[in-house]
């Protein structure tokens, strides 16, 4: 099991951390000391989050703070509160997501759900807080993208999936926009000459509420867990399921736009290990559009006192 190495006197931010391997990050970096920001969109489910992870870590520095991925104006606020203490970020992790709400449905600013939620509101969190990261020593953003990736494509003439919703289509093209960025960012902090590592990682196929919430929306009558139709496939625990994630944020080993997952079969479960990018990651170009699409979208830009 990966331990995470000391994070004493450092300040981690964590999206969707209530849950699932979100919440198994900000707990295993509380057990390493770091300061945990619980940013969720659920407060009282952030609470809940917080007194577990307490009730191991009592000595924890943990706070919760709302921040709803799928709301531009929610990200603002967050990510104000957050300047105005000027606190410097050591490590944000891009982790919240929803997967595959059986019909199209919209963000409060009119995008695509998946889409909004799992790339557009990581992209605007993280430059909104770039002031705070780059005013931290080494400072590390891990994004978390999925092995759906691989069969993503960022359909530009049809982003927001306004004229064919399928529902694993949008997934895609949503956790494929993460590692884009994820691996732009890198590019720019190099560029720049920033001291800023961005990374993305996959925790294979891992047990958490993700399989149900986005299978469940819009529904009045919940659907059996998705967990029933692949149950044959490899599975694993949110434990070695966030490792990924852990590694690429907190590993002296890790480097900046790589990208890390299980090393099992299919790429499913296991240890920690540098993955190979999938092809269709592998167009700068995309990345760089995708970007300033992005910006136009969400209206955020890298402050320019950077
Ligand atoms: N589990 C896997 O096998 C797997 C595989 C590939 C990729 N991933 C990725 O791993 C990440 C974590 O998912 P998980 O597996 O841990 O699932 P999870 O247990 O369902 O956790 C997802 C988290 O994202 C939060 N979230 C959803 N919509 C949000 C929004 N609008 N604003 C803020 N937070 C929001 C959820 O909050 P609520 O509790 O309020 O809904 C929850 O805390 C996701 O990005 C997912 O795409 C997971």
């Amino acid at each position: 099991m990966y331990r995470v190495p000391t994070q004493h006197g450092k300040l981690c931010v964590v999206t969707g951390a209530n849950s699932g391997t979100g919440k198994e990050a900000a707990r295993r970096l509380a057990g390493a000391g770091a300061n945990v920001v619980l940013a969720v969109r659920n407060v009282d489910k952030g609470a809940a989050a917080l007194e577990a992870i307490a009730a191991q870590f009592p000595a924890a520095t943990l706070t919760v703070r709302e921040l709803d991925l799928a709301d531009l104006a929610s990200v603002e606020r967050f990510a104000a509160a957050m300047v105005e203490e000027n606190v410097p970020i050591d490590v944000l992790l891009n982790n919240g997501g929803v997967m595959a709400p059986p019909t199209r449905m919209e963000s409060v600013d009119g995008f695509e759900l998946q889409f909004a939620t799992n790339f557009l509101g990581h992209f605007a969190v993280t430059l909104r807080l770039l002031p705070l990261l780059l005013a931290a020593a080494g400072p590390t953003v891990t994004t978390m993208s999925s092995s759906a990736a691989a069969y993503g494509r960022i359909t530009f003439d049809d982003l927001q999936r306004q004229r064919h919703y399928r529902p694993f289509t949008a997934y895609a093209q949503s956790k494929l926009a993460d590692l884009l960025f994820a691996q732009h960012l890198a590019l720019v902090a190099n560029e720049r000459g920033w001291d800023l590592m961005s990374n993305a990682t996959h925790p294979g196929y891992t047990r958490t509420n993700l399989f149900d919430a986005g299978a469940n929306l819009g529904r009045t009558r919940p659907k059996r867990s998705l967990f029933g139709d692949l149950r044959y496939l490899p599975a694993q625990g949110v434990e070695q399921g966030t490792e990924p994630m852990l590694y690429g944020a907190t590993s002296p080993d890790a480097t900046n736009g790589a990208y890390y997952g299980p090393r099992g079969p299919l790429g499913l479960t296991g240890a920690t290990t540098l993955v190979a990018t999938p092809r269709r990651a592998r167009h700068p170009e995309v990345a760089a559009r995708l970007w300033s699409v992005a910006e136009g979208l969400t209206g955020v830009t890298i402050p320019a006192s950077i």
